[in-house]
């Protein structure tokens, strides 16, 4: 149903203690939601399946992939479009491997993956840290954006800056008081799990009131968000099946017309 929760950092499935287990199991999967993410930027979910499948066949890690030959990486990019992607991908993977100080890992942080890996920018670096690493931060594409904006009730040209700038403002506080609120509800009923504070101590908030712990929920949270825009949020919405269309002020607007016109019986 949901297969990318069992991969979630839980120290206990990998047995007792078994650190190393885990920052492997981190690491691979870092490595394949950074290749799966830059794919579906271009392309939809069910073309990008084979592809996916046959580059983590062919390298099957960040080392096998730094390895390969310029001309391989082109073949298995074939037919995706944006060849420069592909490209940067494998800059990315040789400097991760070859700079001593990365020691072969991308890094967990937002900031540092954008700074460091070429070809991330911050849908790629959001992913990565909120679905792989559980930081409560945003990520927005297309489908988000057109979410958020009927959510908000926004006229706004969806591609301006000062849109996405409010786009993106929006998403980062949506996804930290959703982490907020799982991490509450779950001290509260005293089901908090220590995969979802791992390294971080039950911890809330940071000194700087800026960060919450790392939790399952941030990842989740973007992941549906996305899902809701690709199947529901639709530039043809379904309505009828939208879980959130109760506070949707695109839809309170549609329903409101449609009375008024003397479309609703
Ligand atoms: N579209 C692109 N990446 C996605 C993800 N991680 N989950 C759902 N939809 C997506």
């Amino acid at each position: 149903e949901m297969p990318w929760r069992k991969d979630w950092i839980n120290p206990d499935a990998h047995g007792a203690g078994n650190q190393g287990d885990v920052m492997e199991r981190l690491k691979k999967r870092a490595y394949e939601v950074w290749i799966s993410e830059i794919m579906l930027q271009q392309t939809r979910v069910e073309t990008v399946k084979a592809y996916f499948t046959r580059w983590i066949d062919k390298w099957p890690t960040i080392e096998e992939l730094a390895r390969a030959e310029p001309e391989d990486v082109l073949a298995a990019w074939k037919g995706l479009g944006y060849y420069s992607r592909a490209t940067r991908i494998h800059t990315a993977a040789k400097k991760v491997v070859e700079d001593d100080a990365m020691k072969g890992l991308l890094p967990m942080r937002p900031e540092a993956l954008e700074k460091e890996v070429p070809g991330v920018g911050r849908y790629t670096a959001g992913a990565i840290s909120s679905i792989v690493f559980g930081h409560a931060v945003p990520i927005l594409d297309g489908n988000v954006a057109r979410v958020l904006s009927r959510q908000l009730g926004l006229y706004s040209n969806p591609k301006s800056k000062v849109t996405t700038d409010l786009l993106w403002a929006a998403a980062d506080r949506l996804v930290r008081s959703a982490a907020e609120m799982v991490l509450e509800s779950q001290a509260n009923d005293g089901s908090r799990r220590s995969s979802d504070t791992e390294g971080s101590e039950g911890a809330t908030v940071d000194d700087t009131g800026a960060d919450i712990a790392r939790s399952e929920t941030p990842g989740l949270w973007n992941q549906a968000l996305m899902e809701l825009g690709s199947t529901v949020c639709t530039p043809k919405p379904v309505c009828s099946k939208c879980p959130i269309r109760e506070s949707c002020l695109a839809y309170a607007e549609g329903e409101l017309l449609a009375e008024k016109a003397g479309l609703l019986p």
